[in-house]
C-alpha cells in the first residue's frame, strides 16, 4: 500500500518525540509500512512556503509546533470549531480543494484534557481550574477545557489585558457551559484550586513559579503543558506544596493521538506510547 507522509513543522523541531510517538501508533494500528513520519525544520520567515512544498512533493499532513501555529491557522482553509476558538492550529491535513482545501486543527486542548481526566483521574467537571500564562500554550487549550465543564476557570497571566482578551473571546462559549470564567493577575488569582496548569514560560525564562502555594487546595492536581527540563522547576514546587505533580508528556501523546486520528480514521491506544516513551526518558 501506498506511504503517506506527514511530519512535525517548527523551529527548533531536533528534540521534537512527534516522529516517534507516530510511529509506535502506526506499528500498534498495522500501518508500519503506510506512514512515514518526519521532521520539517521551518525558517523563521519561511514557515508557509517550506509547508507548502512539503504538500506539493505529496506529503499528506503536518502538525505545527512553536513558533508557527498562528501561521498555520491562517494557511487553514476550514477549520475544525475547536481550532477556531484556539484562533491556531496544529494539526493541518492537506485535503485537496474538490474536498474543501486543508484543514486545520487543534488537538492540544483534547490532548491535555484525556491526559488529566483519563491518564490523571481527575473529572474536570464542577472543579476549579487555574491556567497560568495567556500565550499560545494556555489560549489553545482554553476552549476545550470550558467544554469540559468545570465550575470555575481563572485565566491569570502577568499581563493582565493579554489573559482579559482571551477572556472576552471564551466569553460566550463559556456562558454556554455554564463555566464561570475570570481574567486575573497573577498575585489576586485566588486560593484552593483542584487543578493548576501551567501555560507560562516563565521557566524557560530561568524564573520560578510565579504564584503562591496558597493557589493549591489540598491533594490538588498541578499540570505543567511542558516536560523534561523545562517543566523541572514546576514540578519541584508542586511536589514541595503537596500537589500532584503531572508533565506534559501525556497530553504530547494524546494531542498526537487525535492527530493521527484525523488523518489516519484510527484512535491508538495511547497508554503503552505513553509508558515507552516514560521509560526511555526515564522521567
Ligand atoms: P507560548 O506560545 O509558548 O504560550 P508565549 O506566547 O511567549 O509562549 O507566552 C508565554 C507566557 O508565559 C505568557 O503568558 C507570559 O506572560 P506575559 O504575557 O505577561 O508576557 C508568560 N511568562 C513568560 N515569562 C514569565 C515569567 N517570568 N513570569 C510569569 N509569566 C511569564
Amino acid at each position: 500500500m501506498k506511504t503517506s507522509r506527514y511530519a512535525v513543522a517548527g523551529n527548533p523541531v531536533a528534540h521534537s518525540k512527534s516522529p516517534t510517538i507516530h510511529a509506535l501508533f502506526a506499528a500498534q494500528t498495522g500501518q508500519a509500512g503506510q506512514v512515514e513520519y518526519g521532521r520539517l525544520l521551518c525558517p523563521l520567515d519561511a514557515f508557509k512556503a517550506t509547508v507548502m512544498s512539503f504538500a506539493t512533493e505529496g506529503a499528506h499532513g503536518c502538525n505545527i509546533t512553536v513558533p508557527f501555529k498562528f501561521e498555520a491557522f491562517e494557511m487553514a482553509l476550514r477549520r475544525t470549531p475547536r481550532a477556531q476558538l484556539a484562533g491556531a492550529v496544529n494539526a493541518l491535513r492537506f485535503d485537496p480543494a474538490e474536498e474543501g482545501g486543508w484543514l486545520g486543527d487543534n488537538t492540544d486542548g483534547v490532548g491535555l484534557v484525556r491526559d488529566i481526566e483519563n491518564n490523571a483521574g481527575v473529572k474536570l467537571t464542577g472543579k476549579r481550574v487555574l491556567l497560568l500564562g495567556a500565550g499560545g500554550a494556555s489560549s489553545g487549550v482554553l476552549g476545550t477545557l470550558i467544554a469540559a465543564r468545570p465550575s470555575w476557570i481563572v485565566l491569570a497571566n502577568r499581563t493582565v489585558e493579554k489573559a482579559d482578551a482571551i477572556v472576552q473571546r471564551h466569553a460566550a462559549f463559556a456562558a454556554e457551559h455554564g463555566v464561570n470564567l475570570q481574567a486575573s493577575g497573577l498575585d489576586n488569582c485566588g486560593e484552593g484550586f483542584d487543578v493548576l496548569i501551567n501555560g507560562t514560560a516563565a521557566s524557560l525564562a530561568g524564573a520560578g513559579v510565579p504564584v503562591p502555594a496558597s493557589v493549591l487546595a489540598p491533594g490538588a492536581l498541578a499540570v505543567d503543558m511542558m516536560y523534561g527540563p523545562a517543566a523541572a522547576p514546576f514540578l519541584a514546587w508542586a511536589q514541595a506544596a503537596g500537589a500532584t505533580p503531572r508533565d506534559g508528556l501525556g497530553m504530547l501523546v494524546e494531542q498526537a493521538a487525535e492527530s493521527f486520528m484525523l488523518w489516519r480514521g484510527v484512535m491508538p491506544d495511547t497508554a503503552p506510547v505513553l509508558a515507552t516513551l516514560r521509560a526511555e526518558l526515564a522521567i
